[in-house]
């Protein structure tokens, strides 16, 4: 066995450092009775003689750092070790009392762990976790004020998603994001862990692997589960892996990596290490140990090489035993030890959208609601608008492809609630028409409706749909952007697929604010000197309206979510009025008042469906159209029949916002100039 060992450099343009470093949680506890002092820093010497000067430590270590104080004192070798604290996890006489990652904390945290190590500096600090209320630029810019007073040299951050990492990255450099990462626990290569490991890889973030050894799984220890609920050992009450439920599973899976370690003559837990280095030199283990004899076997796994097939064989192990250990042996419950991650989760199809963002600002705002956790899934994490919600508490931005079943998969994982509502696609109706469209919305309804039914975690799902207006007229109105939320719904209401007892299907009526943008936009008129909305359909048609969508939608959803037993395999209508398209033109003439400028009336004209063609053409004119005739005929009924619950039946009809008041919100001054 060699001693030493290549450095790898440790993020884009950072420092030099062993391959392996050396976890020292378990010297403090957690994992049994930790050895006395004499014992700990024989190890610690003989970690540095190894080369093995990569120290991974926190200030909730127990008497991590006071330990380390004792033998930086007693060897003077300060200098030898690249060492590593963090701050961001607050106890209180060994108690967990919360996350606490605000700039304050940062500062008061890192000073105290300066005077407990006896050092200047450290190498690297990190955000062990980031709390749900502080924004991250606000942690980074006091990480990034202590790097300037030379108090640690790098920045580190542990459990964090793709969307907090690329925004730390903007206020100052990250060299490393810390993660639980091994052959047992794949959750950063995926869409399910954020896809961390390839966003680490595109910023030039290196990754440190906490827990290499799955906290003990992969060792040739793992044969009883005696051994993992010792004297101060957290393990067997703690994690899910270690549980009776599911040893046996784990205890199967763990003998294939034997198998193969005996062909290789080296152990388990070597087997595991250099699998993970075997992954990129921007990959980073930190087993943890008591013992020396340990310490030198993990530092030998360098001299372990896996072939490529080997490494495959690794990985087939584990991707295999996923599909029935799923659920239960990695995130949440595996995982995360301290954080809010039990809280439950709703998954927001569209969250950027109106209905959508609708669900995720009644989450926010609401008391009721402040202990669900958000993903919000949107088609871009990276824009300006997806960054900012990532700032909100409670939310994860996941980026999510609608036309792929995988990402889809991915994004629902976990998922207690879904809010799902899909687009009738402007482009493709404005370049290849309504049925293009429809076809195309349809495919990507299908798509998520039938990942909603793969995921065992979902309680409710809310479906944002349309009526069937095909079925209901007997095949006279076809229209295009109801007919395509269709597929999906009669897949969910099939009891085959056991969704429909699980679904609220949520007819959501015409946004009053659609009077923004054509072709509902009011014409100006100078002759008569009114404003005029102009619609296929006659003054008393009977038009279902959502009000304010922005506020409206969340409310409803938010209701039927709380009420499961009322509201699970029924309809609800989204609707705060049924009003005509004469009184939505009065609504826009009192907004138009209530502003003052311009004080011009807004009025109603009916208008025949070849006229409204004519001025919309052939793909819009026709689509909104025939809508309208479909109002017209329909009347009352056309959002379905009695049997179909309102807001108030749900005990929210008082609470909605109407028309006339979104009216009044929209800046008609600079729409109408
Ligand atoms: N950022 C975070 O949130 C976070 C979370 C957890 C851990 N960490 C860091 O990551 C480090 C490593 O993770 P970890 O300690 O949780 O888990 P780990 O390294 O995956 O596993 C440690 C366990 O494996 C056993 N072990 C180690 N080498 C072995 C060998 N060669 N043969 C048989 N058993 C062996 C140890 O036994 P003995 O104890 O008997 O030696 C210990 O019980 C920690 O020390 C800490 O610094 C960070």
């Amino acid at each position: 066995m060699s001693l030493r060992a290549p450095l790898r450099t440790l993020g884009k343009n950072g420092p030099s450092v062993p391959p392996l470093g050396f976890g020292l949680m378990g010297l403090s506890g957690f994992y049994g009775t930790p050895p006395n002092d004499e014992e700990r820093f024989q190890l610690l010497d003989r970690a540095v003689e190894l080369g093995e000067t990569f120290w991974d430590t926190s200030n909730i270590y127990g008497d991590n750092e006071e330990l380390l104080c004792k033998w930086f004192k007693r060897t003077g070798k300060r200098n030898e070790i690249f060492l590593a604290t963090k701050f961001g996890i607050a106890m209180e006489n060994g108690k967990f009392t919360g996350v606490n990652s605000s700039a304050e904390y940062c500062k008061t945290a890192c000073a105290e762990s300066l005077k407990r190590l006896g050092v200047d500096y450290v190498d690297l600090y990190y955000v062990h976790r980031v709390d749900s209320e502080t924004p991250i630029e606000e942690t980074m810019r006091a990480m990034a004020d202590l790097q300037a007073e030379g108090k640690i040299k790098y920045i580190g951050l542990s459990e964090v998603s793709s969307t907090t990492l690329r925004r730390a990255c903007k206020i100052a450099p990250v060299s490393v994001v810390q993660m639980e990462y091994s052959p047992f626990v794949l959750d950063i290569e995926k869409a399910r862990g954020t896809n961390l490991l390839q966003t680490c890889r595109k910023l030039g973030v290196a990754v440190v692997c906490y827990s290499p050894l799955g906290r003990g799984i992969l060792t040739s220890s793992f044969t009883s589960r005696d051994a993992f609920k010792g004297e101060g050992d957290m393990r067997a009450i703690t994690f899910p892996r270690f549980s009776e439920e599911n040893f046996d599973a784990n205890a199967k899976l763990v003998s294939q990596f034997g198998a193969l370690a005996a062909k290789k003559d080296c152990t388990v837990s070597q087997l595991a290490l250099a699998w993970l280095l075997k992954q990129g030199d921007d990959i980073f283990p930190i087993p943890g140990t008591k013992k020396i004899t340990y310490l030198e076997q993990n530092w030998a796994s360098k001299d372990v090489k896996l072939t490529d097939s080997e490494e495959q064989e690794i990985r087939g192990f584990v991707e295999k035993a996923e599909l029935a250990l799923s659920g239960y042996r990695s995130m949440p419950q595996g995982r995360a030890t301290i954080s809010s991650m039990d809280a439950p989760l709703i998954v927001v199809v569209g969250a950027l959208g109106a209905q959508g963002g609708s669900v995720v600002s009644a989450y926010l705002a609401s008391q009721k609601s402040e202990n669900f956790r958000i993903r919000a899934l949107t088609s871009n994490s990276s824009s300006d608008a997806a960054l900012s919600l990532a700032t909100k508490p409670r939310v994860t931005v996941v980026g999510v492809d609608l036309d792929s079943p995988e990402s889809l998969a991915a994004a629902f994982q976990d998922a207690n609630f879904i809010f799902a509502n899909t687009i009738f696609p402007p482009e493709t109706l404005i370049t290849k028409g309504g049925v293009a469209a429809q076809e195309l919305e349809a495919r990507r309804g299908l798509n998520v409706a039938q990942a909603t039914s793969k995921i065992p975690s979902l309680q409710h799902l809310v479906w944002s749909t349309l009526p069937d207006a095909l079925r209901i007229t007997n095949g006279k109105y076809a229209i295009p952007h109801f007919q395509s939320k269709i597929p999906a719904e009669l897949y969910l209401s099939d009891p085959k697929n056991g969704m429909d007892s699980k679904t609220t299907y949520l007819h959501v009526g015409l946004y009053g604010s659609n009077l923004e943008r054509p072709p509902y936009l009011p014409i100006y008129t100078p002759v008569a000197n009114k404003y005029v909305i102009t619609l296929p359909c006659s003054p008393n048609a009977i038009i279902p309206f959502i009000g304010d969508e922005k506020l409206n939608v969340g409310l409803i959803v938010e209701a039927i979510f709380s009420q499961p037993e009322k509201t699970r395999g029924q309809s609800v209508v989204g609707a705060s009025e049924y009003i005509s398209g004469a009184d939505w033109a009065l609504a826009l003439s009192k907004a138009l008042h209530w502003k003052k400028t311009p004080t011009t009336e807004a009025v109603f004209v009916e208008t025949t469906q070849e006229s409204y063609k004519a001025l919309w053409g052939d793909h819009i004119g026709a689509e909104i159209g025939i809508m309208f005739a479909y109002f017209d005929e329909l009347q009352e009924k056309s959002f379905g029949s009695s049997s179909v619950m309102t807001p108030a039946d749900l005990g929210i009809q008082e609470s909605l916002r109407s028309t006339e008041q979104r009216l009044k919100d929209i800046n008609w001054e600079t729409i109408l100039a």
